[in-house]
């Protein structure tokens, strides 16, 4: 068991169910703490839900602020807090290069930074994954944990979980699945950071993460 529990802050622009799974599993888990949940909407739920779990909160909004100031003034914030590592937790915004290299993983170039998509990457980037996959009349759907780089959710998978749709199906019950599925992916990351298991190797030009996996 590590002595120092490591650091999560959690970022979240809106209703923030991923964030309240995550602060559901350091409760459960004593090595691991969340220190802050930052939000880039002062009206975003995740706000209450973090308020509700006795973890500071704060707020960076976008309004009439360039990206540069909007970033350094998150990392002031994410540094008062000595994270360890970032959680994207429906997070809306891309966070430039420069940002992400205040948060250097070791020496690969990579980011202590997760992101979670609701969608098998490389399918179905962007906004609204389920909407998309469903529109798209996919038989399979999933959700992808990554290492999150300056691009559009195009950084190394870490894990993902597949699940089917159903014929019976509507974008309700096929997102309120894969949400489930989420919350469960997102707990596998964080086991294998807890473990030391996530390992970016360079294969070629691109990263492969292990996980290890004992099979
Ligand atoms: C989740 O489905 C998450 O995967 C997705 O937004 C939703 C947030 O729900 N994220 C993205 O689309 C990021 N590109 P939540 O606020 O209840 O966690």
């Amino acid at each position: 068991v590590n002595s120092k529990p490591l650091r999560l802050v959690l970022l979240a622009s809106g209703n923030g169910s991923n964030a309240e799974n995550l602060m559901s599993y350091a409760r459960e888990h004593d090595d691991v703490e969340v220190v802050g949940l930052l939000s880039d909407n002062p009206e975003a739920f995740a706000l209450q839900r973090a308020q509700r779990n006795q973890v500071p909160t704060a707020v960076v909004s976008a309004k009439g602020k360039s990206a540069q100031i909007r970033e350094a003034e998150m990392i002031e914030q994410i540094n008062h807090w000595k994270a360890d590592w970032l959680c994207l937790c429906g997070y809306m915004r891309l966070l430039s290069q420069d940002f992400l290299s205040k948060f250097p993983l070791e020496s690969t170039g990579l980011s202590r930074v997760l992101n979670i998509h609701p969608a098998l990457l490389p399918a179905f980037p962007g906004l609204d994954g389920y909407g998309q996959a469903f529109d798209a009349g996919v038989k399979l759907a999933g959700a992808t944990v990554h290492l999150v780089d300056a691009g559009m959710d195009t950084g190394p998978i870490v894990l993902q979980k597949a699940f089917e749709r159903r014929d019976h199906d509507s974008l309700e019950t096929f997102k309120a699945r894969g949400l489930e599925h989420e919350y469960q992916l997102y707990r596998e990351a964080l086991d294998l950071i807890r473990h030391g298991r996530l390992q970016p190797q360079k294969k070629g030009s691109s990263w492969y993460v292990c996980t290890h996996s004992t099979t």
